[in-house]
């Protein structure tokens, strides 16, 4: 059984890219599983930092085949400049296999992403405009042009041609926006897959075969549990399901073929766009982490809401993904405070709370109860070994694993891959 699943335990930007290339030496194939290009994953190597959309985070280790599974939503245009600017680097992207199953999204996904966030007004998700949600939804209504679409072109013709028309009428008659062009959008789409077609195949049969083998294989998801569709905080969260269970789904792997699920975790709490986030620190001490972490988004540059660790949510998502153990990323960025800070719980006007509700007015007025302990005030980033952790970092650790119910087994000091501490 061995597949091992990297996931996301909060709101995204946890460090699953940093993960993925960490673990890629371990595994012959590094499937993502599930997002878009609203993902964005580091990765800093000695050939530099590279900022990954859609290409698996394993693409940068020389000798590990990847594979966008079917769970993805693939915008063409990112993924072929993501491709030329990867060779440009002198990365070998031959090594790239894309599901015919996964589906495309569409300008129009983009534009009907950008309406409807408008016509929520305050309500507003805030997404990455990138169109994932639109997508997913055309994929669940059945509506998707998929990658299979692009290997016949009557095929394709027939079918865009049907969805320009119905989504045409919705620009016009819902929206008063500008319509699509069908012609150009063949254009555009013919020029975006040249490169891409080659790449398309049932990756559901690589993945089995490699399994079948007795290779192991690594699968990224993208986003964070807490942005799960169903068990996130709806509906501030993505389209699609970044959990162990999606993860499974997206890259045609049995939930009986896999070994390990690493949920990666950092050692406070971010969150882009909107939705509760009861652990946010408005003042001086959410700016400090945000300065130190650099919490700017990857995709959309935005500041990432910032706050001490959430370990309810964290409980949550350790629990329902059946995490089995813990990367803990980014402590480095807490070297600098006196006290560190982990919510244990909400309390709530009446009563206590351990769960995140499904209705999120509910969370309205939660006061975090906090397990507060002295800081480390040392420097870790030029640590290499996990003993060498201070002590008040390492009872730190022990709260966070006991929130999350699995045991921490990387600790992560820095972006750079020599500073990922394994226990
Ligand atoms: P992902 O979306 O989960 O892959 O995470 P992102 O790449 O969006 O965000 C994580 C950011 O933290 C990236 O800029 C990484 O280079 C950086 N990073 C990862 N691990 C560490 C760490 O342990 N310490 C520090 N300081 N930065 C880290
Ligand atoms: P990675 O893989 C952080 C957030 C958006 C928004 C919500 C819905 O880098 O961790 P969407 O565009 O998906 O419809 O936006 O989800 N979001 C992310 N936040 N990291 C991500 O990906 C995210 N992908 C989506 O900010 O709140
Ligand atoms: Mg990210």
């Amino acid at each position: 059984m061995p597949a091992t699943i990297i996931m996301g335990g909060q709101w995204g930007d946890e460090g699953k890219g940093k993960l993925t290339d960490a673990l890629a030496g371990t595994a012959s194939m590094v499937v993502r599983a599930n997002g878009g290009s609203n993902a964005g994953h580091t990765v800093k190597t000695d050939r530099g930092t590279f900022k990954l959309h859609l290409i698996p985070s394993g693409m940068l280790n020389d000798d590990v085949d990847c594979v966008i599974g079917a769970g993805v939503v693939i915008d063409l245009a990112t993924l072929a400049e993501e491709l030329r600017d990867l060779a440009n680097r002198g990365i070998d992207t031959s090594r790239l296999r894309i599901s015919d199953r996964a589906h495309i999204v569409l300008p129009y996904h983009a534009q009907l992403d950008r309406l409807e966030e408008q016509r929520r007004e305050s309500e507003e998700i805030g997404t990455t405009l990138r169109g994932n949600g639109p997508a997913y939804a055309d994929k669940v209504s059945r509506h998707g042009i998929r990658m299979c679409d692009l290997l016949d072109d009557a095929i394709l013709r027939r079918k865009l041609a049907i969805e320009v028309d119905s989504k045409n009428a919705i620009f016009a008659n819902v929206f008063r926006a500008e319509e699509v062009d069908f012609k150009q959008l063949y254009q555009d789409l013919m020029e975006w897959a040249e490169p891409i077609r080659p790449l398309i195949t049932p990756t559901e049969v690589l993945v089995q075969d490699t399994l079948a083998e007795g290779k192991n294989i690594l699968i990224e998801c993208a986003q964070g549990a807490m942005l799960d569709i169903d068990y996130g905080t709806y509906p501030y969260v993505t389209s699609s399901s970044p959990t162990s269970a999606g993860a499974c789904q997206g890259a045609g792997v049995a939930p009986t073929q896999v070994e390990r699920i690493l949920g990666v975790y950092k050692a406070y709490s971010t969150r882009v766009g909107a939705g509760p986030m009861p652990t946010e620190l408005l003042e001086d001490t959410g700016e400090i982490i945000r300065r130190r972490g650099n919490e700017y988004g990857t995709t959309t540059g935005r500041p990432r809401r910032t706050g001490w660790f959430d370990g309810v949510a964290a409980r949550q998502s350790g629990r329902l993904n059946g995490v089995t153990e813990v990367a803990l990323t980014l402590l480095d960025v807490l070297d600098t405070f006196e006290t560190v800070s982990v919510c244990t719980g909400y309390t709530m006007p009446n009563g206590e709370l351990h769960h995140v509700p499904a209705q999120l007015d509910n969370l309205i007025g939660a006061q975090p109860q906090w397990a507060s302990s002295a800081g480390w005030m040392q420097d870790t980033t030029e640590l290499r070994s996990f003993d060498d952790l201070p002590l008040n970092a390492k009872m730190y650790i022990d709260v966070i694993q006991n929130q999350i119910g699995a045991p921490v087994t990387y600790v992560g000091v820095g972006p750079a891959r020599e500073q990922l501490l394994h226990r």
